[in-house]
């Protein structure tokens, strides 16, 4: 299966939905090239912050919202009724005061009548330590359908439940099985490493996020042969889990580098032989590491504190 790299094609003419293909342009410039039909399964993507990465020119919070509100709207009639949009935001940070992006974001998907199904709390153990205030360990996905009917498979993603042997204790269920044998919901608070240092995923793309977190929106939220969207693409990592579950996958990405290097991404997924942390991969017990081990040094200073 090729992996096309377009960078220009003919206004108003749709695109091959069956191929996957990387759009190597500015996504205003990509979508306003797109006929306004409804084509997109899934539209999943990290936007960027706005907080002076390499790839994004920094403006005002006011201007980045704006901007942000003319992408979702130019995105909404390409969304298929039954389709999802989940975007992944982290917070605007000016002068060591947070601005969460979910909560500046969700009045253009509420003036869009988008129906908000998860605020979605992505947790990883990994990032600056902060001094001034708690450090930050956790995203959000902001999961909204177009309408109230919207593919969600949650057989295809449930986990091991906690007491699969508990059973009904009144009722004319009494007695029987409470849970389901596939497993329970997997709620909305997920554990997934982000991809730091030496995690397997770790290209040179300063902000990957990593492709269980997308594997498990793709499992849910779209079937077979669908196609999924990410308007900020970066290097694949959302066309590399739609690849594996056997979706379409489009990305729009601004930079040559990052697509280049997501066709690589994507060729090697293809061919097996792309190298990804599964998301039901059980998150590694830092107990286990030598590390975890309270040194000498500070034994002595804790005994020397508990004298005082
Ligand atoms: C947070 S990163 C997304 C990374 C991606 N999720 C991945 O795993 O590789 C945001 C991406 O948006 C791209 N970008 C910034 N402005 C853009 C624009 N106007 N059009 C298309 N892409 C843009 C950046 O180059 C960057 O790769």
């Amino acid at each position: 299966m090729p992996i096309n790299i377009v960078s220009n094609f003919e206004q108003g003419v749709l695109p091959d939905v069956t191929i996957t293909q990387l759009f190597l342009m500015d996504v205003e410039q990509f979508l306003d090239s797109l006929p306004p039909e409804p084509i997109f399964d899934l539209v999943v993507t990290s936007p960027p912050y706005n907080i002076g990465k390499e790839y994004e020119k920094q403006m005002s919070l006011d201007d980045y919202v704006a901007w942000q509100k003319r992408i979702v709207k130019k995105i909404y009639p390409r969304l298929k009724n039954n389709g999802s949009i989940c975007w992944q935001v982290g917070n605007y940070v000016e002068n060591g005061s947070i601005t969460p992006l979910d909560i500046e974001l969700a009045p253009i998907f509420k003036e869009l009548k988008l129906h908000l199904r998860n605020r979605i709390i992505w947790h990883f153990g990994h990032g600056l330590h902060n001094k001034n205030r708690f450090s930050g360990r956790y995203e959000v996905i902001m999961w909204y359908t177009k309408s109230d009917v919207y593919t969600f498979n949650l057989d295809d993603v449930r986990v091991p439940s906690k007491y699969p042997s508990k059973r009904s204790y009144r009722g004319e269920n009494k007695g029987k099985l409470s849970g389901n044998p596939k497993g329970k919901n997997p709620e909305d608070v997920w554990e997934i490493p982000n991809v730091k240092g030496n995690h397997v995923e770790k290209t040179s793309h300063p902000c990957q996020f990593p492709v269980g977190l997308i594997e498990k929106l793709i499992l849910a939220l779209t079937n077979e042969n669908d196609l999924v969207f990410d308007p900020f693409s970066g290097v694949a990592s959302s066309g590399v889990a739609a690849l594996l579950h056997k979706r379409h996958f489009w990305g729009c990405e601004i930079m040559e580098e990052y697509v280049n290097l997501g066709k690589e991404r994507l060729e090697q997924t293809v061919s097996g032989k792309i190298r990804y942390r599964p998301y039901d991969k059980p998150i590694y017990d830092a107990k286990t590491s030598a590390l975890s081990k309270i040194p000498d040094e500070w034994k002595e200073t804790n005994n020397e504190n508990a004298d005082i």
